[in-house]
């Protein structure tokens, strides 16, 4: 594998008693568009300060491209950082906005001129060079602030929800143009956001961030279909969890019992499992099939229940069925429209049958380590 051009060996950051970042270890590579999610207050903006240099960390040690950064003031730091707030200067035109920060490090006039024609390019805003920021669009100035932090050609860019002031059509559009530069550039992307969805479809690796701690790092795929705890497995996505006791394991399969019917449920087990342990089992909404309530010998993982509301989704549709036996668990089931088959025309107060297979359903911890 490359070098890591971040390594961040257990930092730990407090603002008074509270712990914005306990304990963080993490290695970014050379060229990975790496993304960095969890809620609201669990400590992104902090690790990205952190990097930039606007923070100093309690502990721990921070190293770019190899260099131990404790000394290294933000403007030394090979970086540079897009904010939500676009601070584009008001009074410049795109151009001027673009080149000042290669001016005040004196790059010739007609290089930095020549080098943000070449961006103006590459960020779609060609013949816009002399308009000022008020007479651009939202999505126009987010292209802006991204091209003035690219021209002095960091080796790492940070990016702290640089798409939340966006309506869902343009952050679409600008998602996809972040890959598109990021691999055009071979730059690292750090981007931060509390979107699950923005950073499963930019990111070649995500790390699931709460309580200042990093409860995960993966492939958006990995993440999605083995996420390693409760916390990951419900932040990325939805799942339906319901708590269980391992009663078999053979092979590759496990059997564990729920409480809620006599039935055994077989879930693809994973290591250091043992018969006795209690465990969620989680379903995904979308990996679960509904049917009538007939023939219900012709599953093995199956659970009854009846129709409590169905919320229209466009595309698909959500399913809230309540379980017959726990009136207080509610799983939800999603379906999409083209899926549907003929047979499926179902109602609220409806009796169905809710089946899945070994292999769609995960077995995991059932505390929040
Ligand atoms: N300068 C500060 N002084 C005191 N507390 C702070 C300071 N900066 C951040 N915090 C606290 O540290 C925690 C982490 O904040 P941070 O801004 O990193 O969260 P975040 O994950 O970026 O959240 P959001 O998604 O809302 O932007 C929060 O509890 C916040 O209130
Ligand atoms: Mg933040």
């Amino acid at each position: 594998m490359k070098n890591p051009i971040i390594k961040i060996e257990g930092i730990t950051k407090k603002f008074g008693i509270k712990n914005a970042l306990e304990e963080i270890d993490l290695s970014i590579y050379e060229g990975e568009f790496f993304a960095i999610v969890g809620p609201s207050g669990c400590g992104k903006t902090t690790l990205l300060r952190v990097l930039a240099g606007f923070e100093v960390p309690d502990s721990g040690l921070l190293f770019i491209d190899g260099e131990n950064m404790r000394s290294i003031p933000p403007n030394r730091r090979p970086l540079n950082i897009v904010f939500q707030s676009y601070a584009l200067f008001p009074h410049m035109t795109v151009l001027d906005n673009i080149a000042f920060g290669l001016k005040v490090t004196g790059v010739p006039i007609k290089e930095c001129y020549q080098r943000v024609k070449m961006l103006l390019k590459l960020v779609k805003l060609s013949g816009l060079d002399h308009r000022f920021p008020h007479q651009l669009s939202g999505g126009q100035l987010q292209r802006v602030a991204l091209a003035r932090a690219l021209v002095k050609r960091p080796k790492v860019l940070l990016l702290d929800e640089p798409l939340s002031a966006l309506d869902a059509k343009l952050r679409n559009e600008m998602r996809q143009e972040l890959v598109r530069l990021q691999k055009s550039m071979g730059i690292t992307f750090i981007l931060v956001t509390h979107d699950q969805q923005e950073a499963l479809s930019t990111a070649d690796r995500i790390a699931v961030m709460n309580n200042g701690r990093i409860k995960q790092v993966a492939s958006p795929t990995n993440l999605y279909e083995s996420p390693s705890n409760k916390f990951v497995a419900g932040f990325i996505g939805s799942i339906n969890l319901i708590k269980c006791e391992v009663r078999q394991i053979e092979g590759e399969l496990c059997a564990v019992t729920t409480g809620l019917t006599k039935d055994l449920f077989s879930i693809k087990g994973k290591n250091e499992i043992s018969v006795g342990q209690s465990y969620l089992m989680g379903v995904r909404p979308e990996k679960i099939q509904l049917t009538k309530l007939t023939d219900i010998d012709q599953y093995d993982n199956k659970l009854a229940g009846i129709i409590n509301n169905i919320t229209y989704l466009g595309r698909s549709s959500m399913y809230h069925v309540k379980v017959s036996g726990d009136e207080n668990i509610v799983m939800n089931v999603s379906m999409s429209h083209s899926d549907r088959s003929e047979n499926i025309d179902l109602c609220i107060g409806e009796s169905v049958l809710m089946h899945w297979t070994a292999g769609s359903a995960l077995l995991l911890e059932d505390h929040d380590s």
